[in-house]
């Protein structure tokens, strides 16, 4: 079979109108264009995991982004870097070996304030709570502590007045750590791969998620599913979106990431899409992501 003469059209094209149909086989929502934040409102940030136990998935591609395109809308975001590989730092330009404090430090050491460790970024409105290798003993030196699930949470819970929305960047596993994010989160986003071994780990995962639920956290939600390294010249790309929405229906977003090289190079660059390449359809796509996110939460 070959894989290389699928047509254009199934290509995510940000120019598409609502109403026709987008690269998940859906008819496209109609979503408003978002409206920054009442400024009379007291903030509480809407707190969102991006989980999946598979790396390289596009987990911190997609917190970087997502954020930068909500802090476009006028939110203030905190992206919190829940990593030992501290690859959201380094995508924002940080390098997590110089760093004096890291989100370690704050979930250990109890003189260390929030303020003191978070670092604005390139983006207006953007802030970072970064990481480095120094968060791979908190796994371990966490096991000791009471209540060691809700650790991230009570760190959040202090700064989460200045913030309309918090990312948490995963690591790739399902261990102490991530119960942490998702302990604290009050939505989780999973970003799946289009490619053919992209569903398995899902099952897996919904169930440490139905967990947490169970036992930690009751109010945990499912944001959604986001559709990632999508390669518009296969078949095969496209077969897997379908048997994901098959599979989750309503629950994948519209918007789909594709494959291109401006994500690595916006690695190199130390910032977001947004900012390195702001006409790209890869910037456009996370613009309409967050679109979809907030018009999935109201309120944020
Ligand atoms: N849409 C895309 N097109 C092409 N490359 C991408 C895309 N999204 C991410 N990448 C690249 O793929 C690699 C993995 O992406 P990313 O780091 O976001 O995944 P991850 O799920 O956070 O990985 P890990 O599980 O290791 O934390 C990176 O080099 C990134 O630049
Ligand atoms: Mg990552």
């Amino acid at each position: 079979m070959s894989n290389t003469d699928t047509p254009a059209l199934i290509e995510p094209d940000p120019t598409l109108a609502a109403g026709e149909l987008g690269p998940t086989g859906r008819p496209l929502p109609d979503l408003p264009e978002p409206t920054a934040p009442d400024p009379g409102k007291p903030r509480r940030a809407l707190i969102i995991a991006m989980c999946n136990q598979k790396g390289g998935v596009g987990k911190t591609t997609t917190t970087i982004n997502l954020g930068a395109a909500l802090a476009e809308t006028g939110r203030k975001v905190l992206l919190v870097d829940f990593d030992p590989q501290g690859s959201l730092s380094v995508g924002l330009g940080v390098n997590p070996h110089t760093l004096e404090t890291s989100i370690y430090d704050l979930l250990l050491n109890k003189h260390t304030v929030a303020e003191d460790v978070i670092t604005h970024t390139v983006v207006n409105g953007l802030d970072l709570l970064p990481s480095n290798i120094d968060l791979s003993a908190a796994e371990v030196q966490l096991v000791s502590e009471v209540a060691r699930e809700q650790t991230l949470r009570r760190v959040l819970t202090k700064v989460r007045h200045n913030y309309d929305i918090i990312l948490i960047d995963c690591a790739p596993s399902l261990g102490l750590l991530t119960v942490n994010a998702l302990t604290a989160a009050d939505k989780v986003l999973m970003p799946l791969e289009c490619e053919f071994f992209a569903l398995r780990g899902i099952a897996l995962l919904t169930d440490t998620i139905d967990k947490v639920q169970d036992r930690l956290n009751p109010e945990l939600e499912t944001l959604g599913i986001l559709g990632t390294m999508y390669d518009a010249r296969t078949l095969h790309s496209r077969e897997v979106l379908e048997r994901v929405v098959q599979a989750f229906g309503d629950t994948v977003f519209h918007t789909v990431i594709r494959r291109t090289i401006k994500f690595p190079e916006t690695t190199v660059a130390g910032e977001p899409i947004t900012t390195y390449a702001p006409s790209s359809p890869g910037a456009a796509a996370y613009r309409m992501l967050a679109r979809e996110v907030l018009a999935r939460c109201p309120g944020a």
